[in-house]
């Protein structure tokens, strides 16, 4: 293990082309990559998320999932029982999209290639929208979250569900060993790509805390914003309404 194992975050200018690229090449060990490093813990995580949307106000609506990635998030809000609408699911990554579409029929989730950066969706038209691991992958997380404002009816929510860095400083300093250390080498391991998941903690790290974050929600123009912290604090869900 050398400093080299840990590269730096990408240059903001590279970001997008970066993220594009990389969630490409990982696509087809995405899925494996990610319930093993996160120990599974990413499913509950998903069923606690898509419970904050509040979509059983609206069960035959239309949700926009972006960043939708092997439509892991989509899948667990088609699943819901009771749930009768639609998942339009977003990513600028095509190959994750592929990945994904066997895990859901096709007449409830909806993949669609775009960038969250510009949806090519008119203003006002879901019934609530979410993210898995997404925005912190954007190269402009603000623009990000003015836009998923401008495509959600007024009164519908919005649900983030991302990773975070805990502030109890025992389980910070674990955790911080585990994304540091142990992650990007078994990243590169299985998935055979050399950055990825170097990439993935020094995203993390870079990526502002929960409150800051409700912040910028409320900048957006979300209000009744909020957040819950996960196992520890090593994620977390926020919440605001258009
Ligand atoms: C960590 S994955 C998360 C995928 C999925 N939401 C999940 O929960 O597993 C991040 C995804 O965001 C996508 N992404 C990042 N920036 C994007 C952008 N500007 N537009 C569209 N997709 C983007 C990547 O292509 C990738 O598939």
């Amino acid at each position: 293990m050398t400093p080299a194992d840990i590269a730096s975050p990408p240059l903001p200018s590279d970001k997008r082309r970066y993220v594009r690229e990389i969630f490409s090449e990982i696509a087809p060990r995405y899925d494996l990559l990610n319930h093993l490093l996160s120990l599974n813990v990413d499913r509950s995580w998903r069923r606690k998320a898509v419970s904050r949307l509040e979509w059983e106000r609206r069960p035959g609506g239309v949700f926009l999932d972006a960043c939708a990635g092997t439509l892991d998030f989509a899948a667990t809000l088609a699943g819901c029982p009771g749930f009768r609408g639609k998942v339009v699911a977003t990513d600028f990554a095509l190959p994750m999209l592929r990945l994904g579409r066997r895990k859901t029929s096709p007449d409830v989730v909806w993949p669609a290639g775009a960038d969250a950066l510009q949806l090519p969706f008119g203003n006002a038209v879901f019934d609530g929208g979410m993210v898995a691991f997404g925005v912190r992958n954007l190269a402009d997380l603000d623009a990000g979250l003015l836009e998923l404002f401008r495509v959600l009816r007024p009164g519908t929510r919005l649900v983030i569900l991302d990773f975070t860095t805990p502030a109890f400083t025992p389980v910070r300093a674990l955790y911080l060993f585990y994304f540091r250390r142990i992650l990007p080498v078994v990243g590169r391991i299985v998935s055979g790509h050399p950055t990825a998941y170097s990439y993935l903690p020094a995203s993390v790290m870079d990526f502002p805390s929960p409150e800051a974050l409700e912040r910028r929600l409320e900048r957006a123009g979300f209000h009744d914003c909020g957040h819950i912290r996960l196992t520890g604090g090593i994620a977390a869900i926020h919440w605001g309404v258009r």
